[in-house]
């Protein structure tokens, strides 16, 4: 069987599809964005119909530029953004609601009572997650309370949910196969990580049936064949994995104590902590990294909503500048006596934080701020927060913050400017993956294994490089003082939305 591997990235903004060649090197690529839906502040929504387009169109455009045929295709592997979710009929596939980003806030409320009714702890014990409407349970009982019939139609066996990994599945294959992975599960608020399944006491707090849930299989699994009539002969999917879980295999962290992040929308910091579930007491969260014939490996994770999108907000809102990479050079012209700091709080703050009320902020303005000193304040609190998670992390893992090696990937670590301040924020060494699309060369890896036309997991972490390697380049005294600025900012947002 030839080696090739069809990777697809189902993210945030976009679908991507990479044909990797046997030698994992990735031979050709497709990329389409999908429309995003605002419509409410604080709702964020996508249209099934339009990723699973997306997926097939990309899919079909790589392997066309591959030059090859899908029969020479070994196995597929989907990641992709996690906790969005979707609820569609079993006997069609149509979804009966768009899907609910991750970003959505609209389950504050939802929360927030859950919360009065003290079950707090029984969501962080069984899941490792907090209790917020950034995860898919709150989300998948507001489409059934929300749309006509659906909570009947629902007992009545009549729909199916999922992550997005279960949908683009569910469609490839024609219908045959309902599952998910444990790394995607994990995401849901309804999944027990320690027992690994279902938690029949969290689907009745959170009111999900449990006919609606897919199989939860390990990442690297049989999850069935495309049909032919997607792309002309059939072709075995054999892993699913959440997008940051698939970078933290794509940058080969895959020994305890190994840590990447990834700048895509978001930021995701994800250390891997072993068989061991780290319990946070700094509101980061205990999530499993993968799980590999049956064996969970467990990971802790900060999360931050705002990197590549507040490059995006300089670009969209403000139209300050054309093109996301015009920030890093503005940003090397400012004038170093502005001390600029930047709250991109423009839907709460995440990690450590979790505050949904809070809202963004700029600090340090004079009549000499312009474009350029704006540009370096977004890049740097870019930095600034990567090292908030790592502070928080360092409290509640054995590990060091200066000092340390951290792995980086995703669309921002291309910008060389931001990577050398990251290097100076963290007093760490910064190294950029060869290959920045560490997402989709972690599920192809897992794929390519698991169809047995990829070597083992372990040698892949061997064959790791970086491509660029950023050190640190300021005083200690130095980044204490822009560090502790930085703090003095955060705290002003969180007082002024209190
Ligand atoms: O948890 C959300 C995350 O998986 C989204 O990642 O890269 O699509 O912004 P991305």
């Amino acid at each position: 069987m030839s080696g090739y591997v069809l990777a697809i990235d189902q993210g945030t903004t976009s679908s991507r599809a990479i044909v990797y060649g046997p030698d994992a090197r990735p031979i050709a690529t497709d990329q389409k964005e999908i429309s995003q839906s605002f419509p409410r502040p604080g709702w964020v929504e996508h249209d099934g119909a339009e990723i699973w387009q997306s997926v097939l169109e990309t899919c079909r455009n790589a392997i066309r530029r591959a030059g090859i045929e899908a029969r020479d295709i070994a196995a597929i592997g989907i990641a992709n953004q996690r906790e969005t979710c979707l609820i569609w009929e079993r006997s069609t596939g149509r979804p009966i609601h768009p899907a609910i980003v991750w970003q959505d806030r609209r389950t504050f409320n939802v929360c927030e009572a859950l919360r009065a009714d003290g079950v707090v702890s029984l969501v962080q014990d069984r899941t490792g997650l907090l209790l917020d409407p950034y995860f898919s349970a709150t989300k998948l009982a507001w489409i059934l309370d929300n749309v006509e019939g659906a909570r009947r139609a629902a007992e009545a066996g009549q729909l199916l949910c999922g992550t997005i990994d279960t949908y683009v599945t569910w469609m490839l294959t024609g219908g045959a196969v309902h599952a998910t992975d444990a790394t995607n599960a994990s995401r849901t608020s309804l999944f027990n990580i320690r027992e690994n399944c279902w938690d029949d006491e969290l689907l009745a707090v959170f009111k999900v049936p449990k006919g609606l849930l897919p199989e939860v299989r390990d990442c690297a699994d049989d999850f069935g064949q495309a049909i032919a009539v997607h792309f002309g002969s059939e072709i075995p999917i054999r892993a699913l994995a959440g997008d940051q879980q698939a970078a933290l295999i794509g940058q080969a962290c895959l020994t305890p104590g190994m840590l990447k992040s990834t700048y895509g929308t978001g930021c995701f910091v994800v250390l891997n902590t072993g068989d061991q579930i780290v319990r946070s007491s700094n509101r980061l969260l205990s999530t499993i990294a993968y799980r590999l014939d049956g064996k969970t490996t467990y990971a802790l994770e900060g999360s931050i909503f705002m990197a590549g999108a507040a490059v995006q907000w300089l670009r969209d809102s403000l139209k300050l500048i054309k093109e996301a990479s015009e920030t890093g050079p503005l940003a090397h012209l400012a004038d170093e006596q502005e001390d600029v700091y930047l709250v991109p709080a423009f839907t709460g703050l995440g990690a450590p934080h979790w505050n949904s009320q809070a809202r963004g902020a700029i600090f340090g303005l004079t009549r000499a701020t312009g474009i350029a000193e704006l540009s370096r304040a977004t890049l740097e609190s870019v930095c600034y927060q990567t090292r908030d998670l790592l502070e928080a992390m360092a409290c509640d893992y054995p590990m060091e913050v200066t000092g340390a090696t951290l792995r980086v990937d995703g669309g921002l670590s291309g910008s060389d400017w931001a990577m050398q301040a990251l290097a100076d924020c963290l007093g760490s060494v910064i190294e950029r993956s060869q290959n920045q699309e560490a997402t989709a060369l972690g599920v192809a890896a897992l794929a390519g294994s698991k169809a047995g036309v990829w070597p083992h997991l372990a040698s892949f972490a061997t064959n790791w490089k970086a491509k660029g390697r950023f050190t640190p380049n300021i005083s200690t005294d130095e980044r204490a003082r822009r560090y502790r600025k930085w703090r003095a900012a955060v705290a002003s947002t969180l007082s002024y939305a209190a």
